[in-house]
């Protein structure tokens, strides 16, 4: 018998989508597998925030069409620096966030939103942040802070925007095993990146260059060294 065809969590077809006066991703077809690990890449300006924007049903398109699998709202973590920190908020507090999703802001979390909390905060090496500002945070801790909101809503779709940009290795491996686990959990986990080797350790990955797909599927198909060359008109062994 032939393998099930692979379920996707999300299919575009002909999709448009951008800001007024400015059209950014064109008939963009491509796929979104479930409960696996997709890496959208792609030069600065090619459309990757666009497009989680677009997965996350808050930027609507122009043009064609999109069909999700979950009906339950995306959890996204925005590029770092479009998350402002001058908001007095805690860690906990900051990660709780994620739970409003479910329960809205104004209604008592119960105890297992408690523990989801908890456990996000253990999952990103955080607990010991807890009671600390956000806005006084390093870079890192606090891009750490927003994965485990994004996580502790405990979306079908995870969409995360350069999550491990401007990280140490171990905070960006720690994330990246983050990521791993919500997938083995059955979690649609979507990725921009520019790192190469993250990206190659995704299980699908859309390569974009000017609002357009370039390439789809495993990375170690769309990620060829013609490829980047072609996307970056420059060899990007060093990238
Ligand atoms: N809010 C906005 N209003 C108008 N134009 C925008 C807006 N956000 C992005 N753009 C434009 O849309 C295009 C795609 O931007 P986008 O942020 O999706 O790129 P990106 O691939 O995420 O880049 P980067 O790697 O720098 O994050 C760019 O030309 C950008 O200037
Ligand atoms: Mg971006």
């Amino acid at each position: 018998m032939p393998p099930p065809p692979e379920q996707q969590a999300v299919e575009l077809r002909s999709a448009e989508a951008g800001y007024p006066l400015r059209p950014v991703l064109r008939q963009l077809t491509a796929s979104v597998p479930q409960s696996a690990i997709t890496a959208v890449v792609g030069p600065n300006g090619s459309g990757k925030s666009t497009l989680l924007s677009v997965l996350a049903g808050v930027l609507p398109l122009t043009a064609g069409t999109m069909e999700r699998a979950h009906t339950s709202r995306p959890g996204f973590v925005l590029q770092r620096s479009a998350v402002s920190d001058t908001f007095p908020l805690t860690v906990r507090d900051t990660v709780t966030m994620g739970r409003w999703a479910h329960r809205g802001p104004w209604r008592r979390l119960t105890s297992h939103d408690r523990s989801v909390v908890e456990r996000c905060m253990d999952r990103l090496g955080i607990s010991d942040l807890a009671g600390r500002q956000l806005g006084e945070l390093s870079g890192g801790q606090r891009q750490r802070a927003l994965v485990a909101q994004g996580l502790a809503q405990e979306a079908g779709l995870f969409l995360l925007d350069e999550p491990t940009t401007g990280l140490d290795i171990r905070a960006k491996e720690g994330i990246l095993a983050v990521l791993d686990g919500a997938a083995a959990d059955g979690v649609t986990v979507v990725q921009a990146t520019h790192d190469l080797v993250a990206a190659r350790q995704a299980d699908h990955c859309l390569l974009l260059r000017d609002g357009r797909l370039v390439a789809q599927g495993a990375p170690d198909v769309v990620l060829t060294d013609e490829a980047l060359r072609h996307i970056w008109d420059f060899p990007v062994a060093a990238v």
